[in-house]
């Protein structure tokens, strides 16, 4: 590794690798220059989908000294056999990198982010950095998925331990797991599915976390039955549509706990829909969950300390209850100062993501003394420079956006912005060396389904991008340097663009400074609207924004994960084309082409039917620019090394983000090498609501 590491540092500290300069005819479109090699470190290990897990019923189960002890000697608690279901989730030995473990540390996360609230069905944030990944089981896993050869994928089983197709492929019959209980001891069963999927997901008042979780992200006319207190079928108008067992896994299908929620629901309580959202703040502690660690501290602006859950339904094959540490904290800071924490130790855990903190993160991993390991994975990182397509109301824009999106709606200006964008010198900003690479949209050189010679690329060429703009009707009349509209159009006004980027991210800006700067030469002007998180993504899901800029999202780096998000095939699935306010999408003709080769991908069963469409789509979406393509590069994952268990070659991201695929119910920390870091030790969760844990 470190002589690897030694190559990164090498060229990105001074050397700068110098990539060929694309030489293609002005404004020919081509494919995209190879990108610059760039080693992954960590190389993943192969496995079966079959050794990862199963479900079954152990001789005997154990669980912390402590916890037997002061609970359920005191009769505070029952037995661990009878607060596991009746065949637990058990981990299977051989897919541990470094066998069972044992009891006791903490897990210190860093995060940019501020919760908003506990309702995740509801669409509040608790903070991002995986802390509802952590807290919200899913019907499915799919981050594990990431050391599973393509051709073997399959979601795993999670809260739904097994499912059969019936003979015609329209029915799917999911079975849960029987007996497991939420962290509060209330039974889990198929009421908290039916309640996340009739009063979440289908109540049009509601959205969960994401945006994704939308009807049509399992497929148009898609039902929902329960049959028994363990049993749910879903009925498909398409046969065998196993893509949405993708949907099902995080972010789409962890349900909350509805002896919770229900009460507070306006179908079921007086409350309004933003009561029912806000019933649960970051103050009310102990919020039950079927994940590993409950919430039981939080301090604004500081931290957020969560407790193992005595209720946990996974197990080692020992009968160990899990999760292996006691304790996880999220400290509330910046993004920025999770990199800078990790590496010197007073952090667990990061996604190297951000590429302005790249030298100095290896410079320091690199050293002999170094707390953290540091491992760059596949190109997988990418950013989208969008447009709103809606011309019929999406987020209800005035006179001059509405001619705004006009314009997003032309070829030719579409085709003059990305041909004014120089995408060496974007990457170049954030970082030099062999990190970055151009990329022109759609899928990102690091998926399985890329294929270089299916992307087009329209080289920068500032001088056909004039001519375009010019093409398009928009002058500078008044001499000003910026061009203006037709004099029938805003009054002839200098055409102003608003683009809507995350503050929260030091990469965000910088990549909308330079699209600020880039646009200035071609005479475009361009206004940014830095928000933080939440308001940012309300802003996006509201349709309120000219251009945004946006780090893509999985399906771009994974594919089968929230493919729907691939393209306009609802009212609610594209980041950048939604339904206006009459609940239609007015498509342009190469987005009905997407929309089609989408549905025929989330349909097929053959593979290499979906690697062909893949790379229709590639073309398609490329060719009319569907979206700005930014920059592309590789991401590392810092983890301190007293941590064991972390899956070698473990993604920042590619089905989900790092902190579920290192499955961090299965990270243990060795007796000798454990940390002082518990704030609560030997403590429980206490009662939903209530203050703090218990002892
Ligand atoms: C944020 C961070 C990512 C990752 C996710 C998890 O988006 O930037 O690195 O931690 O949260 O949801
Ligand atoms: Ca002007």
């Amino acid at each position: 590794m470190t002589n690897l590491r030694e190559i990164g540092i090498r060229a990105g500290l001074a050397l700068g690798v110098s990539i060929a300069a694309v030489n293609a005819a002005a404004s020919e479109p081509t494919t995209p220059p190879v990108p610059p090699q760039f080693p992954a470190e960590g190389k993943i290990k192969y496995v079966t989908r079959d050794s990862i897990l199963e479900f079954k019923a152990l001789p005997e189960y154990r669980e912390p000294d402590w916890v037997t002890k002061n609970f359920v000697e005191t009769g505070k608690l029952p037995p661990v056999k009878d607060r596991l279901p009746k065949e637990p989730l058990v981990f299977k030995t051989e897919n541990m990198p470094d066998g069972i473990g044992v009891y006791g540390d903490t897990m210190r996360h860093v995060i940019g982010g501020r919760p908003e609230g506990w309702n995740y069905g509801a669409g509040q944030t608790q903070g991002w950095g995986g802390i509802d990944i952590g807290l919200s089981e899913c019907l499915t896993r799919t981050a594990p998925l990431f050391q599973i050869e393509a051709k073997d994928t399959e979601p795993l089983p999670n809260l739904a331990k097994s499912w059969e197709w019936s003979e015609d492929g329209h029915k799917l019959t999911m079975h849960l797991i029987e007996g497991a209980k939420w962290s509060d001891g209330d039974p889990f069963d198929a009421d908290d599915i039916m309640f996340y999927w009739e009063d979440e997901v289908i109540d049009p008042n509601v959205s969960p976390l994401g945006g994704g979780a939308s009807p049509e992200a399992f497929g148009e006319g898609t039902v929902l039955k329960k049959i028994d207190a363990y049993t749910v079928e879903w009925t498909f108008k398409e046969a065998f549509p196993k893509q949405y067992l993708y949907t099902m896994a995080y972010p789409n299908f962890c349900p909350g706990p509805s002896h919770l929620l229900k009460p507070q629901h306006p179908k079921y309580s007086k409350n309004t829909y933003n009561q029912f959202k806000n019933a649960f703040p970051p103050e009310f502690l102990n919020m039950p969950v079927m994940g590993g660690w409950v919430p039981v501290e939080y301090r604004s602006d500081d931290i957020i300390v969560m407790r193992r859950n005595p209720y946990y339904w996974k197990v080692d094959e020992e009968g160990n209850q899990l999760p292996y540490l006691n304790e996880l904290h999220y400290k509330l800071s910046t993004w920025a100062d999770r990199d800078v924490q990790a590496v010197a130790g007073s952090g667990d855990i990061s996604n190297l993501e951000q590429p302005e903190n790249f030298v100095a993160s290896l410079k320091r991993a690199a050293e002999e003394t170094a707390p953290a390991r540091l491992a760059f994975g596949p190109r997988l990182i990418g950013y989208n420079l969008r447009m709103n397509f809606s011309a019929n109301g999406w987020g209800d824009p005035d006179p001059r956006g509405q001619a705004i999106r006009e314009l997003n709606r032309n070829e030719d200006f579409r085709k003059a912005i990305t041909m004014a964008v120089d995408r060496k010198a974007l990457g170049d900003s954030l970082v030099k060396g062999p990190f970055t690479a151009i990329y022109p949209g759609g899928l990102v050189s690091g998926t399985s389904f890329y294929d270089r010679n299916s992307v087009v690329y329209y080289p920068h060429d500032l001088e056909s991008a004039k001519g375009l703009l010019e093409k398009v009707g928009l002058k500078d009349t008044d001499g000003d340097g910026f061009v203006n509209f037709p004099a029938g159009t805003e009054g002839g006004k200098n055409v102003e663009i608003v683009l809507l980027v995350n503050n929260g991210y030091s990469t965000d800006k910088s990549l909308a400074e330079g699209i600020v700067g880039q646009m200035e030469k071609l005479g475009l002007k361009i206004i940014i609207n830095a928000l933080d998180g939440p308001k940012r993504d309300d802003a996006h899901y509201s349709g309120r924004f000219d251009w945004l800029i946006q780090r893509n999202t999985t399906e771009l780096a994974s594919v089968v994960q929230s493919t729907e998000q691939l393209a306009p095939v609802g009212p609610r699935t594209s980041w950048h084309h939604r339904a206006g306010k009459d609940g239609k999408l007015d498509l342009m003709p190469y987005e009905e082409e997407l929309a089609d080769i989408i549905n025929k991908f989330r349909t097929s069963q053959d593979n290499d039917e979906r690697v062909a469409l893949m790379k229709q789509y590639q073309k398609t979406a490329t060719e009319n620019v569907d979206t700005v393509g930014l920059t592309e590069y590789p991401g590392a994952l810092i983890i301190n090394k007293r941590f064991s268990n972390v899956p070698q070659g473990t993604p920042i991201f590619m089905f989900n983000w790092a902190e579920d695929s290192v499955i961090r119910e299965r990270l243990w920390v060795a007796a000798d090498k454990q940390g002082k870091y518990e704030l609560f030790p030997e403590q429980l969760p206490g009662k939903p609501g209530e203050n703090g844990p218990i002892n």
